[in-house]
């Protein structure tokens, strides 16, 4: 094994019979014919498809490591590429050297040839990128990110890093992870007396700390958001995004929500609530269009074997122009039906999943965009309209995952903001900095949040969010 290997993926493409090449991977199969060969099924992650390789008998060492070739094991083979008998692939792999790199014992190596449960490969989430679905979900969501930057690089937008550890709350939802050291200082640890006494002495002592010794001298989190420090980078050098982890402590055990996520959020001034939804349908068709373009074989697999309406329902959000409807507009479609919803919506209530899937699924059958939500249900940060009641949010909703995208016009107003933080019960003087962008130069902005997790789910028909992001944390799991 020298390093220099080719790509089974490549080699599947453009390799041409007669060459010579090496590849290194890991065996989906082996099977033994009775003439005394052997056919190897090699996968090496960098497409769906295993390349095929012919050991024949008389390749050096043959004997002593053939039985060892089991499923999960992995291999360096060198070896003259052949037109393949076979109408599957162009290509096959003669081989004329063979190296064992690591067995996997056929016994124990969880990943027989069969259809595991998603439940089943989430406990092995160390195991499950080499499964077909997984290496699928990996290649497009690698190809979903280099979608995103590119599609904001080629419109001249700004990546901007924004801080993991803040100290505001830019959703007011109250969904923080705390990050402190101040637990650290605690002198009682767990398992060294018995739970009741050492949870009594735990919690005299937590009553005593204080923020100001913490860390960082004040209450600091994990962000939920980076909007609010995005804004302060679009009023200075204009339109940027950012695209990293989230966080959010809400308990929701949902097949939708997760509490670590990526979210890429652009920021735009001199820009309105319009311009931010034209620009929000236009990057999630750009994403599309990559993945269908770039991810064929992977995105076909998902169609096939994960949900048979993939690719019509992708189609179809290509085809069609986002339907627009305001917020009241909606509470009308879903207090009209006689439909049973579990929870009852008057005006002024959240939108739930099953009315977001209701309107975008059965009632316009294409993906919408809903605007101009009550004032009292969404964040401070969002631009007051002038009755008084809603302010110029937007969610993205599209079949089968409901909300994909989540944004708003801000306020740029500073005496609307402040009635806005009052109304909210949030501390201005906390908002210092946020208030001083509307104090100095103030511009209309606005800008929205697309959560990665939730475009895989739409790209890839997975029903649960936790099985498109490698290591999913949600309530009571952090295992990897
Ligand atoms: O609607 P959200 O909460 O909006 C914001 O955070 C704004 N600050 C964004 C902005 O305007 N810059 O979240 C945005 C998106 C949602 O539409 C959804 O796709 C995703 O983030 N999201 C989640 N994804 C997975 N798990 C969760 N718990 C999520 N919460 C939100
Ligand atoms: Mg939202």
């Amino acid at each position: 094994m020298s390093g220099q290997f080719s790509r089974v993926a490549a080699l599947l493409l453009e390799g041409q019979p007669g060459t010579s090449v090496s590849v290194s991977g890991w065996v989906r199969t082996r099977r033994d014919s009775k003439q005394g060969f052997s056919f190897i099924e090699l996968n090496d992650g960098s497409c769906m498809a295993n390349l095929q390789v012919v050991v024949d008998a008389d390749v050096p060492g043959y004997a002593d490591v053939i039985h060892d070739v089991t499923t999960g094991s992995s291999l360096s083979i060198t070896g003259e590429l052949k037109e393949s008998p076979g109408a599957k692939q162009r290509v096959e792999l003669q081989a004329s050297s063979i190296e064992l790199l690591g067995t996997a014992d056929a016994e124990s190596y969880p990943l027989q040839k069969k259809r595991h449960s998603f439940e089943f490969l989430r406990e092995i989430a160390h195991l499950r990128p080499r499964t077909n679905t997984f290496g699928a979900i990996a290649r497009v969501r690698n190809c979903v990110c280099y979608s995103i930057h590119n599609f904001f690089q080629t419109r001249g937008f700004l990546n901007v890093q924004t801080p993991i550890i803040t100290t505001s709350d830019c959703e007011g939802a109250g969904e923080m992870f705390t990050v402190t050291t101040l637990l650290n200082e605690l002198r009682v640890e767990s398992g060294e007396s018995r739970a009741g006494e050492s949870s009594e002495a735990l919690s005299s002592q937590l009553s005593t700390l204080n923020w100001t010794d913490d860390f960082f001298g004040k209450r600091a989190s994990l962000t939920v958001s980076g909007q609010l420090e995005a804004e302060i980078y679009a009023t200075s050098l204009g339109p940027v995004y950012t695209f990293g982890p989230t966080f959010r402590a809400e308990n929701s055990n949902t097949a939708r929500h997760l509490a670590e996520f990526w979210m890429v959020e652009p920021e735009m001034p001199f820009c309105d609530l319009d311009g931010d939804m034209q620009l929000a349908e236009d990057f999630i068709k750009t994403i599309i269009r990559d993945a269908l373009d770039q991810c064929a074989d992977d995105m076909e697999f998902f169609n096939q074997r994960i949900e048979k309406t993939v690719l019509e329902t992708l189609n179809n959000i290509l085809e069609h122009e986002f339907k627009r409807i305001s917020y009241t507009e909606a509470v009308d479609i879903i207090t009209a039906t006689d439909r049973k919803w579990e929870y009852p919506v008057t005006w002024g209530d959240n939108l739930q999943a099953e009315h977001e899937r209701y309107l975008t699924e059965e009632h316009f059958k294409q993906p919408m965009i809903v605007f101009d939500y009550p004032r009292s249900i969404k964040p401070f940060y969002m631009y007051c309209n002038d009755d008084g009641k809603t302010v110029r949010a937007m969610d993205v909703l599209v079949p089968r995952v409901g909300e994909i995208i989540g944004g708003s016009q801000r306020e740029h107003r500073l005496d609307v903001l402040d009635t806005r933080l009052q109304e909210c019960g949030l501390d201005s003087e906390e908002y210092w900095w946020y208030r001083d962008l509307r104090r100095y130069g103030t511009v209309p902005h606005a800008g929205f949040g697309l959560g990665l997790e939730r475009m895989l789910l739409l790209l890839t028909g997975m029903q649960n969010i936790r099985d498109v992001i490698p290591f999913p944390r949600t309530p009571k799991h952090a295992e990897f």
